[in-house]
């Protein structure tokens, strides 16, 4: 069977992970299964969805996956976190967003869009300034491929925040069924959420409290955006894993904020740039046995709130993810990169409880290439650039067939930028 034939095998098995979930009055996904963010690459030049973004959509919705979440969508076109990043603002085509929101919707599925800003994210190719809380470089040898950024003005501040509002308003007019703001993986948000990033003395820095202001501005305009009706949910750290940056215990305070603030969905990660941990960078043996990354903190903020949670990282068993469900400790399973190399693999983990997916462990040999090519990204978006234009994914695609092409792409881009 190829990876694009969806199996017939007992699709009527009761398994945790076929139950609907009700998110507001009158909304609810139609399975427990939850397609993470990943950015796709796929918008054209002018930062607008492609016919493959729209196809590659249509072939996960039809594989059956309850909430389709996008991959991040800038809400300005001068900060792109990467080179072929869809942007949703004032100068974007609408028509090609309405199509892509239909292909999601197909087959009742859910399709929310992930809202971000890089911040200081940005690689060097892409921005010589990057902006950021304050002007602190990224480390970890990052320091070579990513400027160091400079501190946000108040007033520019309060338009990103606006553009963040903007742009949920128009997500919500062009058909896309929620909204996702990215508060996790060292961007924008997460920066101001980080001692370590955000060293600012006025009111965006310092406690926590302040800290946190510029997400519960983001939120709230957001809100007043989209009204109180429509979901929005939020992707945050568990904690940064970096010393001196966001930890758990603030984490567990943010999502309380959030959740009597009226947000809708919770999704858990963790880690950034510098540090990985959401991708399985220095995952402790335990936790592997339990596949899914984050699921003990999962366990301790599920105490604590009533809303949906989602758990994202590490789960490729059908077997651990009803075993996820079944301890209560998640409301639904966040799947990202099996998706990228099975867009029907929820077909399979809801009809046989046996099912798994080995991936790949990605290598050249050379793990600093690695980490400096992102490997760990970029060979999975080439598997999303072969669905969108049709073909199956090719999960034996070598590293080094990955990082050449990644390292063809980027001189090739930096080279026409400097013409331009
Ligand atoms: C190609 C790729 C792109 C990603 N892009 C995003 C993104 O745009 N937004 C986001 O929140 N997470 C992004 N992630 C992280 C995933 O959503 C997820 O948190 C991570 O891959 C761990 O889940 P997994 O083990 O199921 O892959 C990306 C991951 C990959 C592999």
């Amino acid at each position: 069977m190829t990876n694009s034939t969806p199996p017939q095998k007992n699709a009527d098995r009761v398994t945790p992970l076929s139950r609907p979930l009700s998110i507001l009055p009158g909304i609810s996904v139609k399975n427990r299964l939850f397609k993470s963010a990943m950015s796709e690459q796929l918008a054209d030049r002018n930062h607008v969805p492609t016919k493959e973004l729209i196809h590659l959509y249509r072939t996960w919705a039809k594989g059956g996956t309850g909430l389709l979440v996008t991959g991040n969508v800038m809400i300005d076109r001068t900060a792109l976190g990467e080179p072929r990043n869809v942007v949703l603002d004032e100068e974007s085509d609408p028509s090609l967003f309405r199509k892509w929101a239909e292909a999601g919707r197909q087959n009742s599925t859910q399709i929310w869009m992930q809202l971000n800003h890089p911040g200081k994210q940005i690689p060097n190719f892409l921005s010589t300034e990057p902006v950021a809380p304050s002007a602190v470089p990224l480390g970890n040898g990052l320091e070579k491929t990513f400027n160091c950024p400079r501190e946000l003005t108040q007033d520019e501040i309060v338009n990103i925040i606006r553009k963040f509002a903007w742009s949920a308003a128009q997500a919500k007019e062009f058909g896309f069924t929620g909204i996702q703001i990215h508060a996790a993986h060292g961007y924008l948000i997460n920066q101001f959420l980080s001692p370590h990033h955000n060293r600012r003395n006025d009111q965006w820095g310092g406690t926590l409290e302040n800290r946190l202001r510029f997400l519960r501005e983001v939120y709230s305009a957001i809100r007043g955006a989209v009204g109180k009706d429509f979901p929005v949910g939020i992707k945050l750290n568990s904690a940064d894993f970096q010393k001196g940056g966001f930890s758990e215990e603030d984490s567990m305070q943010v999502l309380q904020t959030l959740q009597s603030e009226g947000i809708n969905l919770i999704e858990i990660s963790g880690g950034n740039y510098e540090n990985p941990s959401m991708v399985g960078a220095n995952v402790r043996e335990s936790t592997i046995k339990r596949e899914a990354y984050f699921l003990d903190y999962a366990e301790k903020a599920r105490a604590r709130l009533q809303i949906p949670v989602v758990v994202t990282g590490g789960f490729r068993s059908a077997a651990a993810m009803e075993a996820a469900l079944t301890s209560k400790a998640v409301d639904m399973i966040g799947l990202a990169r099996p998706l990228a190399v099975d867009p029907h693999l929820t077909h399979k983990l809801l009809s046989d409880g046996n099912h798994k997916i080995a991936l790949k462990k990605l290598t050249t040999g050379i793990p600093s290439l690695d980490f400096m090519a992102m490997l760990d990204v970029t060979w999975y978006e080439q598997q999303l650039a072969r669905i969108g234009s049709g073909k199956p994914a090719k999960p034996n695609m070598s590293a080094w067939a990955s990082v050449l092409k990644t390292l063809a792409s980027v001189s090739l881009l930096s080279f026409q930028r400097r013409r331009a």
